[in-house]
């Protein structure tokens, strides 16, 4: 296998004050690989992710890019080799949308900072890529949240990076948008980009994801392909609740309900 493009090596980290501990978690992404983050709230997903990018340093272990300390790396350099979108964004800028996605595009300007006509391109063709081109030139905090995160998509696609970084990047979107992020993503990694993404979606993580991370309480529960940790009594108990694997009768991967009341009571 080709080397990693970010390690995560037996990291450990608390928010100051705090009572959660992210505990000696390891993990490689390589080139081309779609590693999916899941697990319950309050279980790490964007503690972990925000350590993988570099935001957050950990108390032990070490976290790198390329081989090279992610936080050491300067942020320009490390703006067009990773991308990484947050759960919260700042939604509230008064910008156009096509200024938003072209701020995708800073780590390559030079001094003037004049986009080229090249960049003009990959602006245009991550609107495109996103749905997102005929809102170009509407006012971003005017847009709707669903909008708004495929705005955000396209602006983290224009950076053109080599690793992406994503906390719930679907959450928000229909399911013929979220379908279509998820697909373009999946396109990404077909072509050498390596993704990670938090996600509470188990379904479109068993589909789309090479590999699972599923936390519970700061630690990795399990790791490996979507069958290993699509496992009913591993699920069941790190979620509280009465979950079920069947197999999807479409493409045979593993798929997880959850039983309710509602469902003991129709059976
Ligand atoms: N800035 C912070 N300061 C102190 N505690 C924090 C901070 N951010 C998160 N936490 C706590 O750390 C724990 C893990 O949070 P984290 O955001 O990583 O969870 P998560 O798995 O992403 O959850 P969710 O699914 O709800 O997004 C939680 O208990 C949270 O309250
Ligand atoms: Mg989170």
């Amino acid at each position: 296998m080709e080397a990693p493009l970010l390690s995560v090596r037996d990291c450990s980290f608390s928010y100051r004050g705090g009572d959660f501990r992210l505990q000696r978690v390891s993990l490689e992404l390589h080139p081309g690989e779609v590693v999916g983050i899941v697990g319950p709230n309050g279980s790490g997903k964007s503690t972990l992710l925000r350590l993988m990018g570099g935001l957050l340093r950990p108390d032990r272990g070490d976290v790198t890019l390329d081989g090279v300390a992610v936080r050491s790396v300067r942020r320009r350099r490390l703006a067009r080799r990773l991308a990484f979108l947050p759960q919260d964004p700042e939604t509230s800028f008064r910008f156009a949308v096509r200024e938003v996605v072209a701020m995708g595009r800073y780590p390559y300007l030079g001094a003037f900072g004049f986009l080229t006509g090249r960049d003009i391109q990959v602006v245009q063709s991550a609107l495109e890529e996103t749905a997102t081109a005929s809102l170009g030139d509407r006012s971003f905090f005017t847009l709707s949240g669903g909008e708004k995160q495929r705005v955000l998509i396209a602006g983290i696609l224009a950076q053109e990076p080599s690793v992406m970084l994503l906390d719930e990047p679907t959450a928000a979107l229909d399911i013929h948008h979220g379908s279509q992020v998820l697909d373009l993503l999946w396109g990404l990694s077909r072509r050498g980009i390596a993704v990670a993404a938090v996600t509470h979606d188990l379904n479109a993580a068993s589909l789309f994801c090479d590999r699972l991370v599923l936390l519970s309480r700061g630690r990795v529960a399990r790791m490996g392909t979507p069958a290993e940790v699509m496992d009913e009594a591993l699920l069941s108990a790190i979620y509280e609740a009465d979950v079920r694997i069947v197999r999807n009768p479409l493409t045979s991967t593993p798929m997880a309900l959850v039983l309710g009341k509602a469902a003991h009571d129709a059976s």
